[in-house]
């Protein structure tokens, strides 16, 4: 295969996913912790009341493995999945979802207030975005883009694999892709294309403190990265920012704004993301 990542990202990943989709829930179902990993990342986005009342976007949805994240963590919120494969989006769809989950075919980094005004009812409360950033041939136009769409004050979390930082994360990642994820890929869908992209993806995208100052660079703050357990420690990450409040003139932040979800009485509350300058807490 001589097509670079970034040709695939200008559109032969959609078809990839296309093609992959029927296979998707079996092949993440035997990566330890991946549904698990997701609700943690849910959990990250710290919001209250269980979402009630809360709009969230689920950006690269896929067959819906983070939208059931998002739901487990905030059961009561309306939640719209986004994605550009209309594979992945049907092998969504053919799931059962509570009457506050729709689906929606798009490239998130085209979506506009207009488009969340029209389908959502008004900007969003938090994007989350499992597996995207990596895939989107301008990371710049995804992050500008969700910025838009959020309401002021409103968070994003980001669950990625980010190993460009680390040489025993990029040689556990390798060890990883060319031992289990691509044969495995190959087999269960015929083809393995979109496995060998996943590897070299992974390879090419930010690493951490890249993606931190991408973020930031997109006018988001409080930005900040937590690792996750098992064989994805140092490789996958859960990135958390908002959207700046609109500021009073005395220039404090409202009442409310970046507050977290309280403890739910009998479970541990989401742990909060440690600040940039914590790195400690993600190596
Ligand atoms: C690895 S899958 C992850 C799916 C799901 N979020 C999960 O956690 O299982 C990535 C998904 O992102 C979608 N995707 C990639 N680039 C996209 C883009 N620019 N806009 C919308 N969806 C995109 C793909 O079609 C695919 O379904």
């Amino acid at each position: 295969m001589d097509t670079t990542t970034c040709e695939m990202k200008d559109g032969a990943v959609t078809d990839e996913f296309d093609h992959a989709s029927e296979a998707y829930d079996r092949l993440v179902a035997a990566n330890p912790g991946y549904h698990a990993h997701l609700r943690i990342s849910a959990r990250r986005l710290g919001l209250p009341g269980r979402g009630s009342g809360l709009r969230l976007l689920d950006l690269g949805c896929g067959t819906g493995a983070s939208t059931a994240a998002l739901l487990h963590a905030l059961p009561r919120a309306r939640i719209a999945g986004v994605d550009a494969s209309r594979g992945m989006l049907d092998a969504a769809r053919a799931k059962r979802w509570p009457a506050g989950v729709s689906f929606h075919q798009a490239r998130a980094e085209e979506l506009t207030p207009d488009w969340a005004a029209e389908h959502l009812g008004g900007p969003v409360d938090a994007v989350f975005g499992a597996y995207l950033i990596r895939n989107c041939p301008d990371p710049d136009a995804l992050l500008s883009s969700v910025r838009a769409l959020l309401r002021p004050g409103g968070r994003i979390v980001l669950h990625e694999y980010s190993v460009a930082d680390s040489a025993a994360a990029r040689a556990v990642w390798s060890a990883v892709c060319w031992g289990v994820v691509i044969p495995a890929g190959r087999v269960l869908t015929g083809r393995a294309d979109l496995f060998r992209y996943l590897w070299r993806s992974v390879l090419e995208f930010d690493g951490r403190g890249a993606l931190l100052e991408r973020m930031r660079r997109a006018g988001l703050e409080s930005v900040a990265s937590a690792p996750l357990p098992g064989w994805q420690h140092g490789i996958t990450h859960t990135f958390a920012g908002r959207r700046p409040p609109d500021r009073g003139p005395s220039g404090q932040d409202p009442p409310g704004a970046g507050e977290r979800a309280p403890h739910p009485p009998g479970e541990p509350g989401p742990r909060p993301l440690p600040t940039p300058e914590e790195p400690a807490d993600d190596r």
